[in-house]
């Protein structure tokens, strides 16, 4: 089997790209960017070019199985402050991809939505899939739009997609630290120092994922042709203030802590029921939050 993962140098790509080849699937990764630390991994084929354009993306389609779409051209404070950049890079972007495979005849895509912003506000203490989507940003309005034209695809040319709404990830190679995830920028924020930043009174409530276990759920949704929604987190809510005293245990210092106004985009409480995804691919998390925490900062002051 071929997978094609659009966006396979960033974050989760770089982690799904070695899952896919110790499972003996064989990756080819579409990135307009290098990896992170200029490591390309051996038995992996890499073009450099944008997912939106049409010839790069023909030739990046030859003999696919099925593609992995990780690509994002935003974070959530970016499409906030640039909302046009967001549809246009994002939206028309996939649906350009999506037109090139109905070209090509490749049939099977796995998407990354984003279970932390598409449900937007709620008093839901789990969300599942069928929960209201009212997001409140431009990000999670992005997401959701991509998926609905997933669905027209799938209706009009037969694309069947597997859209996995994800909670928050963390771990080794976090890109946008300072802007994305909190665990990573509170990390960095120790080693450079500094006071952490928390918007709001730090009540908020997300669902956190180890990277490993999320490379693992991706690399299942592509290996199993089962397309529907589902989302993939850890079931498990956690306040901030709870994660800085996680933090604080696993780096041994207290940090100072500086409280902003809150943000408009972001939502108060997100924890996803997983049930449905687990179930469907016999899945579940692995690492504990406060295991994957001592992992992730074990690699952040490791050599390199
Ligand atoms: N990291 C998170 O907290 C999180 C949470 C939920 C969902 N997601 C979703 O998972 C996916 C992967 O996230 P990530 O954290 O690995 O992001 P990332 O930014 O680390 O990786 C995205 C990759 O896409 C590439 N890219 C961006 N625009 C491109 C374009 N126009 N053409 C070709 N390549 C392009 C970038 O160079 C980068 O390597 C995204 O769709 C993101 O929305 C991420």
């Amino acid at each position: 089997m071929r997978c094609l993962v659009l966006g396979g140098n960033g974050f989760i790509g770089t982690h799904l790209v070695r899952a896919l080849k110790l499972a003996g699937v064989r990756p080819r990764v579409l990135d307009r960017a290098g990896s992170l630390r200029g490591e390309e991994q051996s038995g992996v084929e890499y073009l450099f070019g944008d997912f939106s354009d049409p010839s790069i993306v023909a030739e990046a389609l030859i003999d696919v199985d099925v593609v992995a779409h990780l690509v994002s051209t935003t974070v959530p404070g970016s499409a906030s402050a640039d909302p046009i950049s967001d549809i246009s890079g994002n939206l028309i972007g996939s649906v350009k991809f999506l037109e090139q495979m109905r070209l090509s005849g490749v049939r099977r895509i796995v998407y990354l939505s984003s279970g932390g912003t598409v449900y937007g506000n709620t008093e839901e203490e789990s969300l599942h899939e069928e929960s209201a989507t009212n997001p409140i940003s431009s990000y999670g309005t992005v997401k959701l739009a991509v998926e609905k034209y997933l669905g027209v695809y799938g209706s009009q040319y037969g694309v069947r997609a597997t859209i996995l709404r994800v909670s928050n990830p963390y771990g080794p190679n976090s890109r946008h630290i300072g802007l994305q995830g909190v665990i990573p920028t509170f990390f960095s924020r120790l080693i450079e120092k500094q006071p952490i930043r928390i918007w709001g009174t730090g009540e908020n409530i997300r669902d956190y994922i180890y990277i490993s276990d999320l490379s693992n759920a991706i690399l299942k949704a592509i290996e199993q042709d089962k397309p529907g929604v589902y989302n993939v987190g850890s079931g498990i809510g956690i306040s901030i203030k709870e994660i800085i005293d996680i933090v604080s245990e696993v780096s041994s210092i207290r940090p100072e802590i500086e409280f902003l106004p809150d943000r408009p985009f972001d939502v108060k409480r997100v924890v996803l029921d997983v049930s449905k995804f687990s179930k469907t691919f016999d899945w579940a998390p692995t690492v504990e939050l406060h295991e994957g925490c001592r992992m992730y900062w074990h690699w952040l002051n490791g050599p390199g």
